[in-house]
């Protein structure tokens, strides 16, 4: 368990790391490390009020994160620095050990491989499932996706793959619009997923699901880490337990706490702010 401020492990080179800026040699111990991410030392402040108050996180290659906290914490406003959409007063965020964010547009951080879906779906209503995901799929470099007369084979069978995989097989020809509130977020997850990112963002993917919606929705977001990163914010507690493995706690824009489930829930101070025990 760690105290708000203090890095999840804090090797010997940690003051040259987070003070060297982009030498190589920290390039070097990052890559060492194997995390895909890396906040250091993040603060946001808004008219004075700090959002994000020297926020200190690191997600491996691979991992399935779960992120809590109460309303207000800084969790969106963590995923707004990550995707280039907030930028802060000051502090680190590298993807991987190459990617400097905070010197990267919004639209270069998706290309290089981040993310991230918001609460509310956005598909297009009036088309097709199937051709959902064709239109999430990334275009060739250089070339306009409608200039590509033909879907190729291979496109095809990734498209394939992804509606098994987000359980959306059988809906393929269903406009999207007539699919219900989950499986339309599966099917955004899915048009994430044709760009294969290495980092997946997700904020509250199971809000207002049934129960059974969000047991499939534990599933896929088990089923898709490993291969990828994965970091979900979610507000509901049951399902964060059915899929936990490592859980941080934000708490006025820091680390409060981080471990498993059952440790942070026996953490006083998580107890005390967040389920008001
Ligand atoms: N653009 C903004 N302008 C002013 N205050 C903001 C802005 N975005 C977020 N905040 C404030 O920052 C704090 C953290 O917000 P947020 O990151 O959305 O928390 P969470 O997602 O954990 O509920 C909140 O107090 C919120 O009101
Ligand atoms: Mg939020």
């Amino acid at each position: 368990m760690n105290a708000p401020r203090t890095p999840v492990s804090a090797p010997t080179w940690w003051d040259e790391f987070t003070t060297a800026g982009s030498s190589p040699n920290t390039a070097a111990a990052r890559l060492h490390q194997g995390n895909i991410l890396y906040i250091e030392n993040v603060t946001v402040s808004f008219d004075g009020f700090r959002a994000l108050n020297e926020l200190t996180l690191y997600i491996e290659t691979g991992e399935l994160r779960c992120i809590i906290g109460p309303n207000g914490a800084g969790k969106s406003t963590m995923m707004d620095v990550i995707t280039g959409k907030t930028r802060p007063d000051r502090g680190q965020a590298w993807f991987g050990s190459q990617l400097n964010l905070l010197k990267m547009s919004e639209p270069e951080i998706a290309e290089a491989g981040i993310g991230r879906k918001f609460q509310k779906p956005t598909v297009f209503e009036h088309l097709p499932v199937f051709t959902n995901l064709e239109l999430a799929m990334r275009a060739p470099k250089g070339v306009w996706r409608s200039l590509v007369a033909r879907l190729s084979g291979e496109a095809r069978d990734r498209i394939e793959e992804i509606l098994v995989l987000v359980g959306l097989a059988e809906q393929r020809d269903m406009r999207a619009g007539a699919l219900s509130h989950g499986q339309k977020q599966w099917l955004e997850i899915g048009m994430l997923l044709m760009q294969e990112p290495q980092l997946l963002l997700i904020d509250e993917p199971v809000a207002g699901m049934t129960h059974q919606e969000t047991e499939r929705t534990a599933e896929l977001l088990v089923a898709l880490a490993g291969q990828r990163s994965v970091v979900v914010v979610e507000h509901d507690m049951e399902f964060v337990r059915s899929i936990a493995k490592r859980v941080t706690v934000l708490h006025e824009g820091s680390v409060l706490a981080e471990g498993s489930m059952a440790q942070v829930q026996d953490d006083p101070r998580v107890r005390q702010v967040y389920l008001g025990a």
